[in-house]
């Protein structure tokens, strides 16, 4: 049998089972125990700190200590040795592919890269200075109008909106930029890997020939590959909880990337830019940044610190910090807002405000540094995490079908008035 816990409450008294993770991680099953039937309580734990919303095959994170795995294969493999469409069969599929089964893959998804005419005209509707996440999210919600076969319950239409969405979804993060400046639409070439069919949308012109650069496309494959997954983050539970209705897996998406898009979520990466840019602005002073973000009567926080999960260090920004000066080197880059950056992790590691909070750099602190060095602009920057996120969404929306999941409903506790009477309008 296995273990249980024990709750007692004045004359209630309830048998929880305790559910043990791959890792020892321990849940307390409150759904098995009936908890509310068999109370009439409920568990209270605004921002769910203390709640697992699922049991997940998907990824493991050890805040504690910096581990983060996907499908049981450590981040540094995955950023050292694979490719971002590599990943993506990992986390949907749950192996990595042989090169047989890559190339099938690359193939089938190479298939599904343009949009469909119609939706480009969506585009000239935004204004140019549109924020890409609001195109990204509004063009990902509109496919769900143009492939309207996509029965949630068919693991065939499925698997067909799936490669859709990866193929599709880095066009219009293209085209969105390309509108922004005024440029013609490049269709994508189905010959160039991932990240170089992307770069060449975003950069080149129907005039000129554009080369792919090897470094600039891994080091994006890179970045892709630790943004894909994060497991029961903000955007992924929003994806979940859409998906739990039954909404087309377009419409989850869209749901995700707007949740993905805030500065204390994926738009911190957009943040950290505007955060150094300032800093340099104000002559380098990053003390002062410091304590702007330690003053309690002032909102400002240090873009790119901190995690809800690592109270340690955050591994994708261990790996990232080293990219970083590899990328720029060997662009021939010289960035001041990297030295900014180093200078400020180096004071705020000292500072005991950060360290008695355990507020370390997150994968947002330096992953902007090394998309501005690759030419990508600072509105665009979440954007690229949503392209790299998007397989981490899918396998957690997936695997939510797959066990059957009912619709997402949390419950509360009301603290409103108690029943009043009705007063009519002319008595008020
Ligand atoms: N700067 C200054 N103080 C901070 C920061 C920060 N970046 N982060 C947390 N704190 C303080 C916070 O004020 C609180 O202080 P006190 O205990 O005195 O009230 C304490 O640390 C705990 O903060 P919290 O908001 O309860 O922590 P959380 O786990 O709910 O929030 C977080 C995590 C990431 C939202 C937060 O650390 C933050 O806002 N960081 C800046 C935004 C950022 O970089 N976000 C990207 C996260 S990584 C990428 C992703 O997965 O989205």
């Amino acid at each position: 049998m296995s273990d249980h816990a024990k709750l007692t409450y004045k004359d209630h008294s309830v048998d929880i089972p305790v559910v043990v993770g791959s890792e020892g991680e321990i849940g307390l099953d409150l759904g098995a125990a009936k908890l509310r039937d068999q109370t009439g309580m409920v568990s209270l734990d605004v921002a769910f700190k203390h709640t697992a919303s699922t049991q997940s095959a998907v990824t493991f994170l050890d805040g504690a200590n910096g581990i983060l795995r996907y499908r049981g294969y450590a981040i540094e493999d995955l950023a050292e040795r694979c490719s971002f469409l590599e990943v993506c069969y990992l986390l949907l599929r749950g192996e990595l592919p042989d090169a047989t089964q890559l190339d099938g893959y690359r193939r089938e998804l190479n298939r599904h890269t343009l949009l469909h005419e119609d939706l480009k005209r969506f585009f000239d509707a935004f204004p140019k200075d549109a924020h890409p996440m609001g195109i990204l999210s509004a063009a990902m919600a509109a496919l769900s109008t143009f492939y309207q076969d996509g029965d949630t319950e068919d693991p065939k239409a499925v698997e067909l909106d799936i490669y859709r969405l990866l193929a599709k979804l880095p066009t219009a993060a293209a085209f969105a930029y390309k509108k922004s400046q005024g440029q013609p639409f490049i269709y994508p070439d189905n010959s160039l890997r991932y990240p170089a069919n992307f770069l060449r949308m975003m950069f080149s012109f129907p005039t000129e020939e554009w080369l792919a650069d090897d470094d600039i496309c891994n080091a994006l494959d890179t970045l892709l590959i630790l943004h894909a997954d994060h497991e029961q983050n903000c955007s992924t539970s929003a994806v979940r909880l859409v998906g739990s209705g039954h909404a087309p897996l377009y419409a989850c998406v869209s749901a995700g990337i707007s949740a993905l898009w805030g500065p204390r979520h994926g738009g911190a990466n957009q943040a950290v830019l505007v955060m150094l840019e300032e800093v340099r602005r104000a002559g380098g002073n990053v003390k002062k940044a410091i304590e702007k973000a330690k003053d309690k009567s002032d909102p400002f926080r240090l873009m790119g610190f901190g995690h809800r999960v690592y109270r340690n260090f955050d591994p994708r920004a261990k790996i990232l910090k080293s990219k970083a000066d590899m990328v720029l080197n060997k662009l021939g880059v010289h960035d001041p807002l990297l030295e900014i950056a180093k200078e400020l992790e180096e004071v705020a590691l000292a500072d005991p405000y950060f360290v008695d909070r355990r507020l370390y750099p997150n994968v947002d602190f330096y992953s902007g540094i090394i998309y501005r060095a690759l030419g990508i602009p600072t509105d665009m920057m979440t954007v690229m995490f949503a392209m790299g996120r998007l397989p981490g969404w899918i396998a957690h929306w997936k695997e939510m079908r797959e066990q059957g999941q009912p619709i997402g409903r949390p419950r509360q506790i009301y603290t409103g008035p108690n029943h009043r009477a009705f007063i009519p309008l002319n008595e008020r």
